[in-house]
């Protein structure tokens, strides 16, 4: 098994969750940072790793296996790209491409050169949606028939990224995850009430391959703070929350069905609920131990191809958005 050395470019707001981590597991070899004053005191906190301006000494580096990306969105795409053709694996924060065909060549990139590109959908490593994952896999709750996320409060209010860019990638991403089907239809409807041009309130539908449906209210003009995304199946339902604190997953054994004697009618079954325990690691250093791993052991690249349907809908979405106004 190799030692992975790791780079982590971009040291801001998130980049320095990333470096703490990448730090734990001692792994973080380089810091790269435009910034002389954030460079200069990363430098300090990490004696052990090498500090640079500039990218491109950094993947000059050939004992430098992997890059963790955490640099504002519009520049993923780009920076990734240079990674890969130096040989790199990637790592880069969601999303990894502001438009599918740009996706679609840092995929073909991957591919071609072996290296592993896994977008930074931070939730899909929550012991919640890992959870809300093995229920749907081992089929407890039956076909899956529909999913509705509310990702929704008074929060941040963003000039540069709207409401779906910001908080629809996360839920796109476990819908995903959880679905693994193509998008077939998408549309969207929202309003920009704060700044020109930047949805504030988006509501979102998606229909799949095999009819399976899904909803996404994404707001951050809310009374209500909201983490939610609820699976209905043929059989169970399930409920994440994320803003509770003990019960993260619910589980409902309620469903309609349809008794022999009832001759066609459909009744409502209700049975028990319950909220199985789960572990309370940090989803981000299970996101970088995955990294690691990916690079050490090889991968089938479902990360990176699942993160492509992320971006495929949220430009089918963004365009819906576009033309209803
Ligand atoms: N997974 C999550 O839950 C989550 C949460 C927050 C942010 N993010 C993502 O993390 C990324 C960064 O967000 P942020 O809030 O930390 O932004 P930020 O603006 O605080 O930090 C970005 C940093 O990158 C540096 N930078 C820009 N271009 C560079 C380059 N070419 N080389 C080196 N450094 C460069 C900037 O100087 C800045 O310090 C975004 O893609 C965002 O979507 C993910």
């Amino acid at each position: 098994m190799t030692d992975v050395r790791v780079a982590q470019v971009g040291l801001g707001k998130w980049g320095q969750n990333l470096v703490r981590n990448l730090d734990v597991l001692g792994r973080l070899t380089w810091l790269c940072e435009a910034s002389d004053e954030r460079r200069e005191a990363f430098a300090q906190r990490f004696p052990n790793a090498r500090t640079t301006a500039s990218y491109e000494e950094l993947l000059a580096d050939p004992e430098l296996e992997a890059v963790v990306l955490a640099t504002p969105v519009p520049t993923h795409h780009a920076l990734a790209k240079q990674a890969l053709e130096a040989g790199k694996h990637v790592f880069v924060e969601k999303p990894p491409a502001m438009r599918a065909g740009e996706m679609e060549e840092l995929v073909a990139l991957s591919e071609e050169r072996g290296l592993v590109l896994m977008p930074g959908h931070l939730l899909l490593y929550h012991p919640g949606v890992r959870k809300l994952k093995e229920l749907v896999d081992s089929g407890d709750l039956g076909d899956v028939l529909c999913i509705y996320g509310n990702r929704q409060n008074l929060g941040t209010i963003r000039k540069d990224e709207n409401a779906l860019w910001s908080l629809g990638v996360h839920d796109l991403s476990v819908i995903q995850y959880l679905i693994q089907e193509e998008i077939v239809e998408a549309a969207a409807h929202g309003h920009a009430f704060l700044n020109e041009g930047v949805e504030d309130v988006v509501f979102c539908y998606l229909r799949f391959a095999s009819g399976k449906i899904a909803h996404m209210h994404l707001s951050w003009l809310d009374p209500h703070k909201m983490r939610r995304l609820t699976v209905v199946g043929r059989d169970k339902m399930a409920v994440f929350d994320d803003m509770e604190l003990d019960h993260k997953i619910t589980v409902y054994d309620k469903a309609p069905e349809q008794p022999s004697d009832s001759y066609g009618e459909w009744r409502t079954r209700t049975g028990d609920t319950f909220s199985p325990k789960l572990s309370n690691a940090e989803p981000l250093k299970l996101e970088c131990q995955h990294f690691v791993r990916l690079v050490q052991e090889g991968w089938d690249g479902r990360e990176m191809r699942d993160g492509l349907e992320v971006v495929r809908a949220l430009e089918l979405l963004t365009g819906s958005l576009r033309d209803g106004d």
